[in-house]
């Protein structure tokens, strides 16, 4: 089997990638370990900064995300027991939109059925050789057949445990990382939101986050040791930890409801630079991973593949490199821009379990009163939450 560009990984990177390929009559190959059904239904964050909606609509998968996005010009923080409102909107001219990212995946591989696009799923024994060549191949089981898929460039869209990482050899690249001690549980709840807005609450018991998914469910996190296991949250247990921190003196309440998905998250920021060898482009997850505190990840998995769909466009319609052999260097700026706003996000809003004498959550404080009161630092959030980008 021949293909233009073979996709390892079918997450919203690779699957936005063969829809925006075949756009440009670009063929591509979408090569993925786990079934339809398990892609359909992983459930991850889905905050939509204003240049991923525009992307998605300008390729012609805005239809269900203007009927069913959630539209948002501002966001509150909540702490002592207050809540303090971000106007998003007001303050850069732009809105974030909450859209589940199952629903993104479903979009796409709707939009790759219809166009007869080839994703495998359920392939077994993924793996990629020869990326340094001039040819490189996949190689699969696929339906109990093993199968060789010649490419003229891999694309690793194969996430945070993938294998295309590894094809860059030792000594080529280096791989920066950090880990938090914290984690997040995560919670997806069949009541309607208690809120219209985002509420990120700093709490001395840890950070709490109210988001939502439609009128009907509500998504929420509470900070979590990384070691603790799932089993010491029973349903109410959450529910009581969620009253706690997001608690308020004006009356507000949180309306609780039957859990409909539960599961922990470890926090990590990892990058890998560079993001390419030879004839392998990495993108999304593949190439980072940013703590969920700032909703980056798919944003950012996104701005990847808007670079590398345009670069590998400029390669067949003018047989110019230029763009493929700068594609790491032009997605590398705002990876460590979301990478700084996630990870500020993140220290400002967790209590760190190490932090004894409480100063460091007396500097949270002031900050957070800090970002609260003055429109600089407001600012500063904003712009940084609903995407920056620069021209450079
Ligand atoms: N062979 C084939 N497919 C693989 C392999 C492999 N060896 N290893 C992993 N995959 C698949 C995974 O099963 C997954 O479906 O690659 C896909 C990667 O998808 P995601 O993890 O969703 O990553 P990405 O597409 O980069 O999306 C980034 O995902 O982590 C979230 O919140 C993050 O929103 C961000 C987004
Ligand atoms: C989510 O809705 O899943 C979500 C929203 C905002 C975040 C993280 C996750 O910062």
């Amino acid at each position: 089997m021949r293909t233009q560009v073979g996709i390892v990984g079918a997450g919203p990177a690779g699957l936005l990638l063969s829809h925006l390929l075949h756009q440009q009559g670009i063929a591509s190959v979408v090569v993925e370990r786990r079934s339809e059904s398990y892609v359909q239904q992983r459930v991850r964050a889905g905050l939509l900064e204003q240049g991923t909606t525009d992307l998605l609509r300008q390729c012609g998968l805005g239809e269900r995300l203007a009927a069913e996005g959630l539209v948002h010009e501002g966001v509150l923080l909540r702490f002592d027991r207050c809540t303090h409102r971000i106007p998003l909107t007001e303050l850069t001219g732009k809105t974030v939109t909450v859209y589940g990212q199952q629903k993104v995946v479903e979009d796409l591989i709707a939009a790759r059925r219809a166009a007869d696009g080839t994703v495998f799923f359920d392939a077994d024994e993924v793996s990629v050789a020869g990326v340094a060549g001039d040819r490189p191949v996949i190689r699969a089981v696929i339906e109990g057949r093993p199968v060789e898929i010649e490419c003229d460039f891999i694309a690793g869209c194969d996430g945070s445990h993938g294998i295309c990482r590894d094809q860059i050899p030792a000594g080529v690249h280096t791989q920066f990382e950090h880990d938090y001690p914290f984690a997040w549980l995560g919670v997806l709840a069949k009541v309607a939101p208690s809120t219209d807005e985002l509420i990120y609450a700093f709490h001395g018991n840890g950070f709490a986050l109210h988001s939502l998914r439609s009128p009907e469910v509500s998504r929420l996190y509470l900070q979590v040791d990384p070691s603790e296991p799932i089993e010491n949250w029973p349903d109410q247990r959450i529910w009581d930890e969620l009253q706690t921190r997001l608690g308020t003196d004006d009356g507000w309440t949180l309306a609780e409801g039957p859990l409909l998905e539960k599961g922990i998250t470890a926090m990590r920021s990892v990058v890998t630079e560079p993001m390419q060898h030879g004839r392998l482009f990495l993108a999304g997850d593949a190439a980072h991973i940013v703590p969920p505190t700032g909703a980056k990840g798919l944003n950012v998995a996104v701005a990847d593949i808007k670079v590398l769909a345009e670069a590998f466009a400029s390669w067949y319609a003018h047989g110019n490199r230029d763009r493929l052999d700068g594609y790491s260097q032009a997605c590398l700026r705002r990876v460590w821009r979301a990478q700084d706003f996630s990870y500020w996000m993140t220290t400002m809003l967790h209590r760190d379990p190490d932090d004894t004498d409480e100063v460091l959550a007396r500097l949270q404080l002031s900050r957070l009163r800090y970002v609260t009161e003055s429109p600089a630092a407001a600012r500063t959030l904003a712009e940084n939450y609903v995407g920056y980008t620069t021209s450079t």
